[in-house]
């Protein structure tokens, strides 16, 4: 029960012309453009909103420039719906939206609206791997992928003025299952008892709200690789990947855009169940990245830009 998972992020950003091309080549699927609302949906039906950052019917935003204006989380069906609503409700932490519809604002000033989901399950098949003495792909080359088509919305990780309130929140409020944890600083958090690694990621940022990044979930390492070189290609620039993540065990590719904070690809992350044993960690650099390219790969050379990380957004 509980929620599922982030059903729609609504993002308020300065250039919408910018925003649609970004969008496209991201990979995401146009369900409908106009001036002021532009609709693209990933593989699983999960949505990305696009409005002009001034719209007078946007919440408001939490931080200067482009960003996530809202989150909208799904539930699998009315129970799991009303059992979250139920839960938030005793937080004290329900409110009624401009639409009359139930949410939430966190510590931070997100605002958070609710729904069944519209996600639809999709099954995919990542490429199996060999070894010597137990070969999982036989006679089939691994394929190189010319870009990527994410299937779904992922996480979202959000820089805490409070980190203390915002724990709370997720955890009690939301009911938010913690992952691994760096104490005081960062929380990992999942939706659902059984369920991917992470979908919020708090990062303690005292006095400072804001977006760290929306992550988009994809195939296989081989699609985050092929769906971040395609996007260099295009000319879009690297904020930080290819790399791996020791906590989550996930493959990353974040981008510079136009929506907002950056947006990255990533796959093979971890799997939680009630077995998963949280962990508690001290921060440190191999911790974010075991290893990472800071300016990404050249779409032609297909060699690094060399680059060096200067960007302070606590990659440590
Ligand atoms: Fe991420």
């Amino acid at each position: 029960m509980g929620f599922s998972g982030v059903d729609a992020v609504v993002f308020g950003v300065a250039d919408m012309q910018e925003a649609q091309r970004f969008c496209e080549d991201w990979g995401l699927h146009r369900v409908s453009v106009a001036p002021d609302r532009l609709v693209y949906a990933t593989r699983d039906g999960g949505e990305v909103i696009v409005r002009p950052k001034d719209s007078p019917d946007l919440p408001p935003a939490i931080e200067a420039g482009n960003t996530v204006r809202q989150v909208i989380w799904g539930a699998e069906d009315e129970a799991a719906l009303a059992e979250s609503l139920g839960r938030l409700k005793e937080a004290g932490a329900l409110v009624m939206g401009a639409d009359g519809a139930p949410a939430a604002v966190d510590p931070n000033g997100l605002h958070h609206a609710f729904r069944v989901s519209r996600r639809r399950a999709v099954q995919v098949t990542p490429t199996p791997v060999n070894a010597p003495g137990n070969p999982g792909r036989i006679d089939r080359r691994s394929p190189v992928h010319d870009h990527a088509d994410p299937i779904k919305l992922g996480h979202i990780v959000l820089f805490a003025a409070d980190f203390a309130a915002m724990r709370d929140f997720y955890t009690r409020a939301m009911g938010f299952i913690v992952s691994d944890e760096y104490p005081g600083h960062g929380v990992f958090l999942r939706c659902k008892r059984r369920g991917e690694h992470h979908n919020v990621f708090v990062l303690n940022r005292p006095g400072k709200p804001g977006v760290n990044h929306v992550a988009f979930t994809l195939t296989d390492v081989h699609e985050v690789i092929g769906g971040g070189i395609a996007m260099a290609q295009k000319g879009w620039k690297t904020e930080i990947g290819p790399g791996r993540h020791p906590i989550s065990s996930a493959y990353f590719w974040y981008f510079h855009n136009p929506l907002g904070p950056p947006l990255e690809y990533y796959a093979d992350d971890d799997f939680c169940t009630e077995a998963w044993q949280a962990q508690e960690w001290t921060r440190k650099p191999e911790l974010f990245a075991e290893w990472a390219i800071a300016g990404g790969i050249d779409g032609t050379t297909r060699r690094q830009v060399v680059a060096v990380d200067n960007s302070g957004r606590g990659h440590a």
